[in-house]
């Protein structure tokens, strides 16, 4: 397993599904983790869970909806450590209202976290990358950004799209300083995003994955762990689809 001893991250949506399996791996292979969400008590099962573990955790709850949340725990995290190797932008929601019902209230919300969010997150921590010259930012996307969305709506998909776009823009801005800039795009995966799918709709897409399952989090671990390590510093700009063949 790839080593991240000394590394300070920042993970968003550490304490959702996905976001904790990364958490967990990467505070395992010595990193210390900034994990931001909004769920402060799973927050606190998390730090109190790896509190024996050879890196760190840090929580953060942290609204990325609002930009002053984002700067005031960027700035904070500046504060204690200087620099910051690794971001992986992992918050999201993912409403399923289709085209016809969807208000722009809830356009907006879903936009604002799943991808201007993770620009200002971006935009706030590059300074702290470029002082160590070296920087993986990891963008967690989606198949829905690749396939228009599966049940999801349109809004979610759009937003994973637009964050393989920022993926490959941040990808050729950073890397003059060392810093690379990756995604991930997850198939359907057994987490609490998708308990709200209809049955039905879940059993056909489970009929459409040739690997026969849905991605459990832990799937998309070492996925996260090969690119947030030092040997991979010259992949760029590209998107590691974790999906069980669902999409290739
Ligand atoms: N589950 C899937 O099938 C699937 C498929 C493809 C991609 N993904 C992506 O994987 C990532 C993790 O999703 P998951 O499946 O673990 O779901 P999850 O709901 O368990 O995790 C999402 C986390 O984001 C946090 N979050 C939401 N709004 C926030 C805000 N305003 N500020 C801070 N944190 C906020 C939530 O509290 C939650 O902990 C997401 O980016 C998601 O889009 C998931």
């Amino acid at each position: 397993m790839a080593t991240l001893d000394g590394k300070v991250a920042i993970v968003t949506g550490a304490a959702g599904d996905i976001g904790r399996e990364i958490t967990r791996a990467f505070v395992k292979a010595g990193a210390t983790v900034n994990a931001c969400d909004v769920e402060s008590k799973r927050l606190e099962s998390l730090c109190e869970e790896l509190s024996e573990s050879p890196g760190k955790v840090i929580p953060y709850v942290t609204d990325i909806s609002d930009l002053s949340a984002i700067n005031a725990m960027v700035d904070s995290v500046a504060k204690k450590f200087k620099a910051v190797h690794i971001l992986i932008n992992g918050a999201a929601i993912c409403p399923l209202t289709s085209i016809e019902e969807i208000e722009e209230s809830e356009w907006d919300k879903t936009l604002s976290i799943n991808l201007k969010a993770p620009f200002f997150v971006t935009k706030a921590v590059i300074p702290l990358m470029k002082t160590s010259k070296w920087g993986r930012v990891i963008n967690i996307s989606s198949i829905s950004g690749f396939i228009g969305g599966i049940l999801t709506s349109p809004a979610y998909s759009i937003s994973k799209a637009g964050l393989i776009c920022f993926t490959k823009y941040l990808a050729k801005r950073l890397a003059p300083y060392g810093i690379t800039a990756n995604a991930i795009a997850p198939g359907t995966a057994e987490t609490r995003m998708t308990e709200c799918f209809p049955k039905e709709g879940k059993e056909t897409i489970l009929k459409s994955i040739p690997l026969g399952r849905f991605a459990l989090p832990s799937d998309i671990v070492p996925a996260a762990l090969f690119l947030a390590s030092d040997e991979t510093g010259f992949i760029t700009g590209q998107t590691i689809h974790v999906n069980g063949g669902q999409y290739m």
